[in-house]
């Protein structure tokens, strides 16, 4: 028996392509693992009315560790108007696999390293290398959401809070409500993980990125844990604090002095692909989505419909998402071992996709990447 199993789910579009590239690479290192194909995506939508069916659930549940292409999505009514005539009028409402993925598995960090690699022609600035902590099943991504807001809602919310009176003109089917739930644990866990790895890399600071001073309760739960944990365990590594609209602009204007950031799955969700554009754009951010029992590493980057099937894009994001799962796994030297190809091949500026300026193919890029290990 292999010592691991791996899930594959390449998912939609262009997901497929990178896929085949990571595989290139990992029937190079030729790791001691068993890859299961799983079904991901819209195809199992349109379908069987289920993106994420329960056959992927039980593969996930019997896996080590997954590699995941991406994903379509599309607004609610556009979804449905795609189902295949028998499932149409059943009420089914479309959600995103990956979010469901992420709660469904309590895959509560979502790690996102954004290195500029030497010589890579889309570099913002060489030399940048910050990575994203981003609380990955909570907050705006709960799920709880009203349109219209039901009554009985509504009454609690008059009844406890002043500033819901403001509204109360406004009839429940013309207001929508999302609910931004934060957990003292949920704050305290990304925030543990994002210490503990600037830490380990021996980074100056981890930088909060949240909006305090109007979202005083969640923002400002965040923050408060920050400042504890800081103060009582990790007093070696500088907290800063940043508003998530001021940092959009400090991170253009002083890249470099940041090195790991921590936010709430919205924030977070936003400053990592500011992040990813600072080291040449999707085709360059891996991810890891990481709980207890099992982790799913994804690139950052969508499906692409546009371009599915052409061996267009740039499989990096994919190749390094390998290389997270190495890590993950504790199989240390072949994570290392592909990063290193992976800068080469960038540096030697051979083989390059079209994003880079470069004509070569998805899988000539993972063949080269491939070919250094
Ligand atoms: C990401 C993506 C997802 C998210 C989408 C596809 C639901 O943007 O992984 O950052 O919002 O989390
Ligand atoms: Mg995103």
């Amino acid at each position: 028996m292999a010592k691991y199993k791996i899930a594959m789910l390449p998912g939609d579009g262009v997901g497929n392509d990178v896929m085949e590239a990571a595989q290139l690479v990992l029937d190079k290192i030729n790791l001691d693992a068993e890859y299961i194909h799983g079904d991901i995506g819209w195809e199992f939508w349109k379908t069987e009315g289920d993106p994420l069916p329960q056959r992927t659930i039980d593969l996930l549940n019997n896996c080590d560790a997954s590699l995941f292409g991406a994903i379509t999505s599309k607004p609610k009514d556009e979804a449905a108007a795609e189902l295949v005539p028998e499932l149409r009028d059943k009420g089914l409402v479309y959600f995103s696999p990956i979010v469901k993925m992420r709660q469904l598995f309590n895959l509560r960090t979502n790690f996102r390293p954004c290195k500029a690699y030497n010589g890579n022609p889309l570099n913002y600035k060489d030399g940048i290398d910050i990575t994203v902590f981003r609380e990955n099943t909570e907050g705006l991504y709960a799920g709880i959401e009203y349109h219209p807001v039901p009554e009985e809602v509504w009454k609690v919310l008059m009844d406890t809070h002043p500033k819901a009176k403001r509204f109360d003109s406004t009839p429940r089917v013309d207001m929508a409500l999302s609910l931004r739930l934060f957990t003292r644990k949920g704050c305290q866990n990304i925030l543990r993980d994002a210490f503990e790895y600037a830490k380990k890399n021996k980074c100056k600071s981890v930088t909060v990125v949240e909006k305090p001073n109007v979202l005083r309760e969640t923002s400002g739960l965040m923050v408060r844990e920050a400042r504890k944990m800081q103060k009582e365990e990790y007093p070696e590594i500088e907290l800063w604090e940043a508003n998530i609209d001021a940092m959009t602009m400090w991170l253009i204007k002083n890249p470099m002095d940041y090195s790991v950031l921590v936010a709430g799955n919205m924030f977070g969700d936003i400053i990592s692909d500011l992040c990813a554009q600072l080291v040449g754009g999707l085709g360059f951010a891996s991810s890891g989505n990481i709980g207890d029992k099992l982790a799913v590493f994804e690139p950052t980057h969508g499906s692409a419909p546009k371009y599915a099937g052409q061996y267009k894009v740039n499989p990096i994001a994919m190749i390094l998402c390998v290389k997270l799962m190495c890590e993950y796994l504790g199989e240390n030297a072949h994570a290392q071992a592909i990063e290193k190809a992976v800068a080469e091949v960038i540096a030697e500026g051979k083989y390059r996709t079209y994003d880079m300026g470069g004509n070569s193919t998805t899988l000539e890029v993972g063949q080269a990447i491939a070919d250094k290990l």
